[in-house]
């Protein structure tokens, strides 16, 4: 299933806010109607917000009248300054801005620029999708025929736009002839575990129990559970992981029961700037997500709410990082370090 491509002039996106009810693809013309759709979360995840941002770059570069190289740069800046402001947390969005930002300084040509940012597009979603498929192949090795997964959030191929991180493991088991099923925490407050995770491994035929969120460690001690795999949105140098939140509960539930915590990401998704887990930016989002399910009020109206979107796991909680270049462990600087040289 493709979740953002081109369609002439347009991007056509799926709307994953509409998901599991509907399967609805928006086209969107320009970079406003762009930022409104990664900011809502139609896309989402921290690899498919890259994809999203590299595809805005070159839909605001093509909307970009002018034959002068420094005036289009200067423009295209401020495209890139839009796009950066729609997510903090998730470090592949400045990742990918970057990278487009670099192939643009390095046409001659207001054309030739133009040209070169749509075909660094195709190249950022291949290699986002070829590094999921490398990532699914060295963490199906810690996945034993008969495991029963615990996950969070969704970290599949709608999170990535390729094939997905901790969902693309339990795939590549999956795919391996392993018997493997999957227990999907449904990830208050936007249930993107419910909708998301759910629907994509019932759509691959991988069995999947849904649970709230507060039921994870009634599982795990209940010897229900033998590993938990999950994404990141961003990972410092020291390992610590920044993810939906709730992942940091669940890490903790996991360590008590010693059952392995894996987190699966590609390196893009490494901040190697920063030392650790606490410089990390955490995005608050909107009450108004916490007080209402899609559009039924749940609190009392004028209710003090808190509503950050990640949060951190301390590295002392993580088993492993799989990434594409293999799998990291503790001591995380110097492994993910090697991750970083390939
Ligand atoms: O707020 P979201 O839905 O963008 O958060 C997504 C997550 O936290 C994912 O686990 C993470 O981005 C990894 S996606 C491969």
């Amino acid at each position: 299933m493709k979740i953002i491509e081109w369609q002439g002039e347009n991007i056509r996106m799926l709307d994953q806010t509409r998901l599991p009810l509907e399967e609805i693809y928006l086209e969107l013309t320009d970079i406003p109607a762009l930022c409104e759709a990664i900011k809502a979360l139609r896309i989402r995840g921290a690899p498919a917000i890259g994809v999203a941002a590299a595809y805005g770059l070159a839909l605001g570069a093509n909307a970009i009248n002018s034959d002068s190289k420094e005036d289009f740069l200067s423009k295209l800046s401020e495209v890139s300054e839009t796009l950066a402001a729609t997510r903090p947390t998730a470090v592949n969005l400045f990742w990918a801005l970057d990278r487009m930002n670099r192939v643009a300084q390095q046409g001659s040509s207001v054309s030739e620029i133009k040209e070169a940012l749509m075909n660094e597009v195709k190249f950022i979603e291949q290699e986002t999708d070829e590094a999921d498929r490398k990532m699914g192949q060295f963490g199906a090795d810690l996945i034993e025929d008969g495991f029963t997964i615990l996950t969070h959030c969704n970290a599949g191929a709608l999170a990535t736009a390729g094939y997905g991180t901790a969902l693309g493991v339990i795939k590549a088991a999956h795919e391996q002839g392993k018997k493997v099923q999957v227990f999907a925490d449904e990830t208050r407050p936007l249930l993107q575990g419910a909708r998301i995770t759910a629907w994509e491994m019932m759509k691959e035929g991988i069995p999947v129990t849904l649970i709230t969120d507060n039921m994870a460690g009634h599982f795990m001690k209940a010897g229900k559970i033998d590993c938990a795999v999950v994404g990141a949105d961003r990972i410092a140098a020291n390992g610590d992981v920044a993810n939906k939140i709730g992942t940091y509960s669940v890490a903790v539930l996991a360590k008590e029961h010693s059952i392995p915590f894996y987190v699966a990401a590609p390196v893009s998704t490494i901040d190697y700037s920063l030392k650790s887990g606490d410089e990390i930016p955490i995005e608050e989002r909107d009450p108004i997500e916490v007080t209402c399910i899609r559009d039924v009020r749940i609190a009392p109206e004028g209710v003090k709410v808190a509503s950050p979107a990640f949060d951190v796991t301390p590295h002392k909680y993580v088993s492993a990082i799989i990434t594409e270049q293999g799998v990291a462990r503790d001591p995380y600087t110097q492994s993910l370090e090697r991750m970083r040289a390939g």
